[in-house]
């Protein structure tokens, strides 16, 4: 079973909660095959292939990054270029083929009544029109601070949330 996560990260947190979602899959399917590819890098091949693809992206001003919102995060000390591509402009440049199979999206924000809106109901959004099939709701994983680090618990949370992905996954995939 192949499992492919595709990650977003302007300070690195949702780099590591996407580490640890990856630690919580291999724990509920141990000869799966669970790579973290960064959005920069990866190709709309290693979507299609996968039979399921998770997405995973900082919000940014309520939604997904942009390059300002990247640029912006680069000035406040994130090590990114914000010019290369981000999930915004990754998931636009899948065809409907590279998106045949289960999904899942994850965001990281701030802890804060102040601002809402989140980048994983975006994200998903773009994978359900592209035809994948949903395998848990858009999941929110919360941070202290805009450059992290997350909320206590939050790590192991997300361990915990790709270990139910894994099971799903299993429950939903036909024994060929
Ligand atoms: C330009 C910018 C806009 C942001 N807008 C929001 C927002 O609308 N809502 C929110 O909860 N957090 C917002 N944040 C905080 C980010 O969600 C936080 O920096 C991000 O989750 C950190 O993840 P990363 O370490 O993977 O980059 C914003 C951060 C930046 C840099």
């Amino acid at each position: 079973m192949r499992v492919v996560i595709v990650c977003e990260s302007c300070f690195g947190n949702t780099g590591s909660i996407a580490s640890a979602v990856a630690d919580g899959l291999r724990d509920a399917v141990p000869d799966a095959d669970v790579s973290v590819l960064d959005v920069s890098g990866a190709s709309p091949d290693a979507a299609a292939a996968a039979d399921l693809l998770v997405v995973a992206a900082p919000t940014h001003t309520f939604g997904l990054s942009r390059p300002g919102s990247r640029r912006a995060a680069q000035q406040m000390g994130a090590t990114i270029t914000p010019s290369v591509t981000g999930m915004r402009e990754w998931l636009g440049s899948l065809a409907r083929t590279d998106v045949g199979g289960h999904v899942a999206a994850l965001d990281t924000r701030l802890s804060s009544a102040l601002l809402w809106g989140s980048a994983a109901r975006a994200m998903m959004r773009r994978l359900r029109s592209l035809g994948g099939t949903s395998l848990a709701p858009p999941e929110t994983f919360w941070l202290r601070d805009m450059a992290g680090p997350p909320l206590d618990a939050e790590q192991s949370r997300a361990r915990l949330w790709g270990a139910m992905l894994g099971e799903r996954l299993v429950s939903a995939t036909p024994v060929r």
